[in-house]
């Protein structure tokens, strides 16, 4: 443990030195590499699988490649050729300046190697002077390009280029002469005069011959033959100028006779299948590339693949990814409708339209709508379309209807109405515009079970509305006039009363309005005093629900302004809370009377059984009309019978005010009193009985002969005040409760009137009503 951290700073200064040795190797390698790729000599760059001679460290693919740099011009030199000539044949290797490196080939200035003619000392004949130019044999790197040509230069000589095709014999021929004619690969003779003015050889007087297409000689002899003229022709001055050389046309200049050649070369190898190249242990290629066969040499070239850049060396510049996307011209994406995105080798041109499909490129299938993708569209559109016609004919179809909501708003005299309502609304419980989705939630779309009533005209339906407080609709059925509910709104509006069933306002935005009213819960009074029914309303709840009604009906005939005739005044009119307390209602058949007028002409509406002959004859509606209905309802609370019955009654008293009337004036009305009544008889008798004489004076044929509702009204107060007071049996003898209101003296006044006016025989019967009859000092 004390060993251990006392070597420990020693272990960790060693290994950083050595991490830092390795970092510094590594940035030496990194730098020698570096260096390496950037040889340069007179301005040519060179590298793999070249390096200058002095470049040591540097790579190169063998001897073969190493160049010279000439430290005195700074000449680039190439010296792996050698030159023979006439006088040595022994070959001997020369320096050549390379003019240009590039990648599969090398420019040399051959001007040195240039052959001329030689003069005999009498100037008569000219002996042809030989040079032969050798390119070392396998696994030499080099041959010569077919671009090169061979030309003579001058008049009057003939040139010549000797070379061996296989280029597998760098000896020289023993016999020059005999090789001219034998292994020639090919010549040209200068004839003069013909042969001036050569555009192949700048103008000069020259021949040329093209170095045949396809070979690649590894050595090339090259001459100038004797003379083809005569001795007088000859021209020693001419002479001296004739000479002939190898060129490169591209790398010549004719005036200043400078001739360049073009070496081709090739990594060489043994193998001759790629296959064999590349898995040979000498394979120079890098990553990414492939190679191509030189068979000349023979030997490979590495080629990177497309998308690659570099020189495809391994030990050189490599091959690297050449991003395309940086440059608009090195991609073919169509500009503008699309993404470029480079990855190893190649690019993708990327649609940005995310509906377009294709390569993207212009060259390519660009950026198209491919058939799914249309029809997707295609469908999706006319999904879109579908959609957009549905809403705008369901936001018409919602227009339309506000529209005519609207209409039927204006129609229905809504603006008017609302007014009225809102001048309603003042004090009380405010009457209220509902809305037609309001109710229709209210009643379950009218659904059958809410169902309260229907009459001929209108249907009425409970209501539970969103606030928790039940009330009754009353809706026209479908195709009645609708002018009775809006008769009825239109009156409902105007008044206001504790026994008339409130009215809690209406929905204008149907063709006929909606009423909508409190709920009464106890159904109306028809029900209420039909036999069977389990509650009997006894005699005081009867005259409390008649009171209310009278009152309820004197409040339209006089306290409201304009005068409202109920035209409907019947038992099932008359609804019935919890307490037994009249609602009066209904007012579908209503008219207001116009001010000033005593009478109205309408058609006959009402109810059987309820309808007042008078009316019913000239057709002329009073206030007395209600009257007599009153009247028949005050029958039906004393009797408990139907206002018509022709099931149970004999045909002439089928109707309830006819046998009324007919009893009264038989003295003998106590024997259609309500048989539920009698238990209580004793204490009703004179209550019942004064509302029977009410209620004889009401059916008064001649509305004239019928009291006013308001004294109706009255009446009955003062009925219900004794009856209250006096709930002990009546003694005193004639005692007639109603004798002692003012009332009754109206009472016999109108009996007065209806014996003189002349009845019907069936009520003249009416004057012989006894006054035992209404003894009620006589308890039966
Ligand atoms: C290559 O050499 C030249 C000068 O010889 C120098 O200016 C240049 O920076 C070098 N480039 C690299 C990549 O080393
Ligand atoms: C090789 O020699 C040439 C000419 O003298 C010189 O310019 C060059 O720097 C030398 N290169 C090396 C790596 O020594
Ligand atoms: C020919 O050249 C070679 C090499 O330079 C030399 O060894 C030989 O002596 C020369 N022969 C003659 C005859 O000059
Ligand atoms: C050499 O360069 C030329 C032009 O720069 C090119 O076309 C050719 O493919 C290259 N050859 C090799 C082997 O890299
Ligand atoms: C020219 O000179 C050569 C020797 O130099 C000689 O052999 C020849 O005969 C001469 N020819 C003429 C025509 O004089
Ligand atoms: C050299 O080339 C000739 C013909 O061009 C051929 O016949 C001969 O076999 C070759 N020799 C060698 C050693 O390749
Ligand atoms: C090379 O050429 C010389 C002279 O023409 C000849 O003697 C020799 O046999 C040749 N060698 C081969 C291998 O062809
Ligand atoms: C060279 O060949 C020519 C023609 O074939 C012949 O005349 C001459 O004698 C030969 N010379 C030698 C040295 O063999
Ligand atoms: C010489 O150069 C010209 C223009 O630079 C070119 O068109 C032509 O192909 C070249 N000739 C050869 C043989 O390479
Ligand atoms: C060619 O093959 C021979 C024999 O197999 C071998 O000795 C030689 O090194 C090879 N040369 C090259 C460049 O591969
Ligand atoms: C070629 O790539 C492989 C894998 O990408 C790598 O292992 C290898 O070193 C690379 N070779 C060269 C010569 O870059
Ligand atoms: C790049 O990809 C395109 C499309 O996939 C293909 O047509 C092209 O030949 C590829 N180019 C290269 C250099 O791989």
């Amino acid at each position: 443990m004390h060993m251990h951290t006392t070597l420990a700073p020693f272990i960790t200064f060693t290994l950083a030195f050595i991490l830092l040795c390795v970092r510094l190797v590594i940035t030496a390698q990194q730098q020698q590499q570096a260096a390496c790729l950037n040889q340069t000599c007179g301005g040519i760059k060179v590298s793999y699988p070249f390096k200058l001679a002095n470049a040591t460290g540097c790579p190169s693919f063998s001897s073969f490649f190493e160049l010279e740099c000439d430290p005195l011009n700074g000449y680039l030199l190439f010296n792996k050729a050698s030159l023979g000539t006439s006088a040595n044949a022994t070959a001997d290797l020369i320096s050549l300046r390379v003019l240009a490196l590039a990648n599969n080939s090398i420019i040399l200035d051959v001007t040195s190697t240039m052959v001329t003619m030689k003069l005999t000392p009498n100037g008569t004949l000219c002996d042809g002077d030989l040079k032969s130019l050798l390119l070392p044999s396998f696994p030499s790197p080099y041959v010569f390009s077919d671009e090169n040509q061979f030309g003579g230069f001058g008049c009057a000589y003939g040139v010549l280029v000797i070379a061996n095709p296989a280029g597998n014999n760098t000896s020289f021929p023993a016999n020059i002469s005999a090789s001219f004619t034998d292994v020639s690969l090919g010549g040209c003779d200068m004839l003069c005069p013909s042969g001036g003015n050569n555009a192949e050889c700048g103008h000069n007087q020259c021949c040329v011959f093209h170095w045949p297409r396809g070979s690649f000689p590894r050595w090339t002899l090259y001459a100038a033959e004797r003379s083809l003229l005569s001795a007088a022709t000859y021209d020693p001055e001419s002479c001296s100028s004739n000479y002939a050389t190898l060129f490169h046309p591209n790398y010549t200049d004719f005036d200043s006779q400078k001739y360049g050649i073009k070496l081709m070369w090739a990594l060489p190898s043994n193998h001759t299948t790629h296959l064999g190249i590349m898995q040979s242990p000498e394979y120079a290629c890098s990553n990414f590339s492939t190679i191509s066969l030189v068979q000349e040499v023979p030997g490979y070239l590495c080629y990177c693949l497309p998308g690659y850049t570099g020189d495809g060396f391994a030990q050189g510049i490599k091959c690297s990814d050449i991003d395309e996307c940086k440059d608009v011209v090195q991609n073919d994406c169509i500009q503008g409708q699309t993404t470029c995105y480079n990855t190893d080798g190649n690019y993708t041109c990327r649609c940005k339209s995310p509906f377009q499909v294709g390569d993207g490129r212009k060259s390519g299938s660009g950026c198209y709508f491919s058939p799914t993708i249309r029809n997707a569209i295609a469908i999706s559109t006319s999904i879109l379309g579908l959609i957009v016609a549905i809403a705008s004919f369901f936001t018409v179809q919602v227009f339309w209807r506000k529209r005519l909501k609207r209409r039927y708003f204006i129609q229905n005299g809504g603006t008017q109405l609302q007014k009225l309502l809102l001048l309603g609304a003042r004090g009380e419980e405010s009457r209220k515009l509902f809305k037609v989705e309001e109710l229709q939630a209210a009643t379950k779309n009218y659904s059958s079970d809410m169902k309260l009533g229907a009459g001929g005209f209108g249907t009425v339906f409970k209501g539970v509305l969103a606030n928790g407080r039940v009330v009754a609709i009353k809706k026209s059925n479908k195709g009645v006039d609708p002018t009775q509910l809006l008769n009825e709104l239109e009156i409902m509006v105007q008044i206001n009363h504790k026994s008339i069933v409130k009215f809690l306002g209406c929905c204008l935005e149907t063709v006929e309005p909606l009423l909508v009213y409190e709920y009464v819960s106890n159904g109306n009074l028809m029900e209420n005093l039909r036999e069977g029914n389990h509650i009997i309303m006894n005699w005081g709840q009867r005259l409390k629900v008649a009171r209310q009604t009278a009152e309820a009906l004197a409040y339209l005939h006089g306290a409201a302004v304009p005068p409202i005739l109920h035209r409907d005044v019947k038992s099932s009119n008359v609804l019935l809370d919890n307490n037994f307390d009249a609602k009066v209602a209904d007012f579908g058949v209503s008219r207001l009377v116009p001010e000033g007028a005593t009478h109205i002409s309408t058609a006959v509406q009402g109810t059987i059984g309820y309808l007042d002959p008078e009316y019913f004859q000239t057709l002329q509606l009073t206030e007395k009309s209600d009257v007599y209905s009153m009247g028949v309802m005050l029958v039906e609370l004393i009797t408990g019978l139907k206002p018509v019955d022709n099931n149970n009654r004999e045909p002439r008293f089928a109707n309830l005010a006819l046998l009324f009337i007919h009893y009264m004036n038989e003295g003998r009305v106590e024997d259609v009193i309500d048989p539920r009544l009698h238990n209580d008889l004793i204490h009703t008798r004179c209550s019942i009985l004064a509302v029977a004489t009410l209620a004889l004076l009401c059916l008064s044929l001649h509305g004239s002969q019928r009291p006013l509702m308001s004294h109706v009204s009255e009446e009955l107060h003062h009925i219900m005040d004794e009856f209250l007071d006096s709930p002990a049996p009546l003694h005193q003898p004639h005692d007639l409760g109603y004798h002692r209101t003012s009332f009754g003296a109206v009472v016999a006044k109108d009996l007065q009137l209806s014996v003189q006016t002349g009845r019907t025989p069936a009520s003249s019967s009416f004057m012989s009503i006894d006054s035992s009859v209404l003894d009620c000092t006589m308890p039966r």
